[in-house]
């Protein structure tokens, strides 16, 4: 008898849904106010992690910016934040990225569970836009997590709340930080985006519209063996 796992947990920006892209374009136009240029290969190193440590890691390009007064990093992270919410305001269900809905519903006709590890503050609000809510049986709280990505702890805290073993659960990434995470957590990392980021990833997909369900438990079973 196949021995299915018996969660997925998936990140949102970048796999669910192009909210990466946003991400992106908020930083860049934060970044230019400060006189600092930012590129997509930069970019790769925002992936996944926290808004804070994405600000220090941006500032780094500027150093003498690094020492200015946290509340003044703060104001920066929320204008940042708010460029961003003016474009998630505009995400609708067609948004959902391809083969995302019919491997979500495919999980689902295996009653195997379904969470949401984003390291995201706006997350519920993306996937409240996208019209998804009802197929996270769990929702991880980005405020509540004490170490982000690449720690494994966005993950881990999904399968103690359904109480599964780590290694009978499997998570969907697009950022290094996040292979990092799920790697570190004993799970079966599913990777999608190009190898030169992602190679740590126990099965690689270039595209949303690659994730096959059979496919992926074809090879977490034999990863297991
Ligand atoms: C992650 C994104 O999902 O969430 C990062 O990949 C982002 O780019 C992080 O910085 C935090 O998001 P937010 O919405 O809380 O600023
Ligand atoms: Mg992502």
């Amino acid at each position: 008898m196949i021995q299915y796992p018996k969660a997925f947990i998936f990140d949102l920006d970048g796999v669910i849904t192009d909210t990466a892209e946003y991400h992106y374009l908020a930083w860049k136009k934060l970044a230019e106010s400060l006189g600092i240029m930012i590129d997509r290969e930069f970019n790769e190193q925002l992936k996944g992690v926290s808004r804070i440590e994405s600000l220090e890691r941006i500032l780094s390009l500027k150093p003498e910016l690094l020492d200015m007064p946290v509340e003044e990093k703060e104001k920066l992270a929320t204008k940042k934040n708010e460029h961003y919410k003016e474009l998630i305001n505009q995400v609708t269900p067609e948004d959902i990225l391809p083969g995302i809905q019919k491997l979500l519903d495919d999980i689902k006709s295996h009653n195997i569970k379904i969470a949401l590890g984003s390291a995201s503050k706006n997350a519920e609000f993306v996937i409240n836009r996208l019209g998804l809510k009802n197929y996270f049986d769990y929702i991880v709280d980005a405020a509540k997590i004490k170490k982000g990505k690449p720690d494994p702890e966005t993950f881990t805290i999904a399968a103690d709340y359904f109480g599964f073993e780590y290694r009978e659960c499997i998570g969907v990434e697009d950022s290094a930080a996040g292979i990092e995470a799920i790697n570190k957590a004993q799970m079966f990392s599913v990777g999608v985006g190009d190898r030169d980021h992602l190679s740590d990833a126990d099965y690689l997909l270039s595209d949303t519209d690659d994730l096959n369900f059979d496919l992926i438990i074809e090879k977490y079973i034999s990863n297991h063996k």
